[in-house]
């Protein structure tokens, strides 16, 4: 049985659910308030872990949140799902469509390929070069013309320097630095045209990565990687010191590319695979896109974001 309320009795009741209802909010302002006072330093203190960024910013392109993944999408002109091998033939048709390697590009690498000509003495092909692989040359271009506080790229293995010709074309405000154990011919005579090219944009260290690396990062250690181009050794032990001493310049958030993983060729799979994965599966990168082309698995790339984890003092 419902008799019916008297709206006398109510109103007490509705006394208690204002009273409630301000104490909330305001407890609710309260906490806002404090977050938005504290500094960064701060509200990263309550969780340990969290990564920290050099720059200030939130890992932003997290291609785990709606907004990362449709970034990360339109940048290599597909539907990304991190963890699992694409196709990179995928990636041309969209973004050549889109993003074609633009005129600027081009009005420095035929001039780059006439050069290169020259100085290949005995007429052999040099060493594999990203350009050769349309989707990847694309991917770059989009990741480093569309992210605008990509400055500084670091490399190891500049070869003729075609990747290095990509990045310097992109964006007239990008450096290069360079590490290469220079053991092909063609190689010093291209990194002399690079730098009469973009001159004061790029600095090349000859040697062994393993030995050259570590002292240039203790000499440089304000250098700031935006990308970190992994293409050097391509040894499970070689690739992992090259990313190791990289990350020391990097922060959360750095582009980490490495070539030839996913590749056919079984070294490849195991070694730049297993320097690839272990980093992925401790979380120093956050993988965003791998891909290899055709069921060949022919010459593919992966690239993610570096993750560093606060220390604390
Ligand atoms: C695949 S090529 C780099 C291609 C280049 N990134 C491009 O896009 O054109 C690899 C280069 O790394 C160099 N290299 C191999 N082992 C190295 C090491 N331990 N330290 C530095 N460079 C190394 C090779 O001499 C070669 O020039
Ligand atoms: C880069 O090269 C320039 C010109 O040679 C030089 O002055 C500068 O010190 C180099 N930077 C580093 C970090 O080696
Ligand atoms: C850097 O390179 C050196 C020499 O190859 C290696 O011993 C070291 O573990 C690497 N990593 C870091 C973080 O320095």
């Amino acid at each position: 049985m419902v008799g019916k309320v008297e709206p006398r009795l109510l109103f007490p009741f509705l006394w208690v659910l204002l009273f409630v209802g301000i104490l909330l909010i305001s407890k609710g302002l309260h906490f806002h308030e404090s977050l938005l006072m504290t500094s960064s330093k701060e509200v990263l203190n309550v969780h340990p872990l969290a990564p920290i960024n050099a720059k200030h910013v939130d890992l932003i392109n997290n291609p785990f949140t709606l907004e990362g993944h449709m970034f990360w999408s339109s940048i290599v002109g597909m539907n990304i799902t991190p963890g699992i091998f694409d196709d990179c033939r995928n990636l041309a048709g969209e973004l050549t469509s889109r993003h074609p390697l633009p005129k600027v590009f081009h009005d420095m690498y035929g001039p780059f390929k006439s050069k290169l000509k020259t100085v290949l003495s005995d007429g052999k092909p040099p060493e594999g070069y990203s350009l050769k692989y349309k989707g990847e040359s694309l991917v770059f271009w989009n990741i480093i013309t569309r992210i605008p506080h990509i400055e500084t790229v670091c490399e190891t293995g500049f070869n003729t320097g075609s990747g290095t010709l990509l990045w310097l074309t992109a964006k007239p405000n990008v450096h290069v630095y360079s590490f290469d154990i220079g053991d092909h011919p063609y190689a010093k005579p291209m990194a002399d045209y690079i730098q009469e090219q973009f001159p004061g944009r790029h600095n090349i260290t000859w040697g062994d990565s393993t030995k050259t690396l570590p002292l240039f990062v203790k000499k440089n250690p304000r250098i700031q990687c935006d990308i970190i181009y992994v293409d050097g050794g391509h040894t499970y032990a070689v690739s992992k010191k090259d990313f190791e001493n990289f990350s020391k310049l990097g922060y959360t958030g750095s582009v980490v590319i490495l070539d030839n993983y996913p590749d056919y060729r079984l070294t490849f799979m195991k070694d730049l695979g297993g320097m690839w994965e272990d980093n992925r599966r401790l979380m120093n990168i956050l993988e965003v896109f791998k891909c290899t082309y055709g069921r060949m698995r022919k010459q593919g790339f992966s690239f993610g974001l570096l993750t560093k984890t606060t220390t604390h003092t």
